[in-house]
């Protein structure tokens, strides 16, 4: 049987653990150093089960050693931001729960798939390959399907379609370098420019770079989950059924888009041995240096945590 870690019982991580429940996908253990708090969730979750016609075994622990033998380990730990702050403000903070999480994983399941979720996921996705010490195409991070998922949703809601129809490309870093890629978006294989103007289009970037910040603002604590959870447990799945499903993903590059030594944000193809390709799009000059800007940032970001990752 399969089993699933999702490491932070919050609400990104308990309503991925539901939505992995509900899919049937395997055992699902969820972990969280707050005494009590995962377990909670256990309860709440099992009691489901029977209007969810599910009996896979669902765990929850603040005992990191339960995670043994886990194929996928999906990471949630992590302060979210308040309105007012960038993913990127959560670093200092989330690194610390990020080293703690991934020695946990180096020690206790050394062979899983790895996801990150928290943020800023780019710079802690690195943090966790080189924590965990679990091979590239084992470990990235969750960011751009959602934003892929956002700006489809913002193109429907203008163009009054079926979001289902849109085909949206987000590459970048899930953060301050987002890239929306207009030119490269399809509705029904149609370009997007062929149905709105080009000051729409970036109306619609705009949003869709703002939208979790948006989410933040009108919460006025805590960020966006349903969303979020939902780009989980499409990886998840991808993974688990092996389907070698193209999905955008924070990966690691290695000369990909002449950029090394960074994850960022780019389409790949996703399937029971993790990435099992990344697709490298063709960009246009503009679009290559707003990527290799992108990755400045993230780099900068990487520098400043360096120490913190021996
Ligand atoms: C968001 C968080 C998950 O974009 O980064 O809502």
């Amino acid at each position: 049987m399969y089993k699933i870690s999702v490491i932070g019982a919050g609400n990104v991580g308990g309503l991925a653990a539901l939505r992995l429940v509900s899919l049937g996908m395997g055992e699902v253990m969820l972990v969280d150093k707050l005494k009590g708090f995962a377990h909670a969730k256990e309860l709440d979750l099992k009691d489901s089960q029977v209007l969810l016609k599910q009996d896979y075994p669902i765990i929850g622990t603040d005992d990191f050693s339960l995670i043994k033998d886990s194929g996928i380990v999906v990471i949630t730990a992590g302060l979210a931001r308040r309105p007012d702050m960038t993913r990127e403000d959560l670093l200092a903070k989330n690194v610390e729960i990020i080293k703690d999480v991934s020695l946990n994983v180096k020690k206790f399941c050394p062979e899983a798939i790895v996801v990150v979720v928290s943020n800023p996921v780019d710079i802690l996705t690195y943090a966790a390959l080189k924590l965990t010490g679990i091979k590239q195409t084992k470990v990235f991070g969750m960011g751009i399907s959602l934003d892929a998922s956002r700006f489809a949703n913002l193109i429907a809601e203008e163009l009054k379609v079926s979001p289902n129809v849109i085909e949206t490309v987000v590459i970048g870093s899930h953060g301050e370098g987002m890239l929306p890629l207009a030119r490269l978006t399809k509705i029904k294989g149609v370009e997007l420019l062929k149905f709105i103007d080009t000051q729409k289009v970036e109306e619609l970037v705009k949003m869709t770079t703002g939208r979790g910040a948006q989410i933040v603002s009108l919460f006025g604590s805590g960020s966006a989950y349903v969303a979020p959870s939902a780009a989980i447990a499409d990886i998840v799945k991808a993974i688990i059924k092996d389907e070698k499903r193209v999905i955008g993903v924070s990966c690691y590059l290695n000369g990909e888009y002449g950029l090394k030594d960074v994850y960022l944000g780019t389409p790949a193809r996703i399937g029971k041995n993790g990435i099992e390709q990344i697709i490298e799009l063709e960009l246009n000059q503009e679009e290559k240096e707003a990527l290799s800007k992108s990755a400045q940032l993230t780099s900068k970001h990487i520098e400043n945590i360096r120490k913190s990752l021996n």
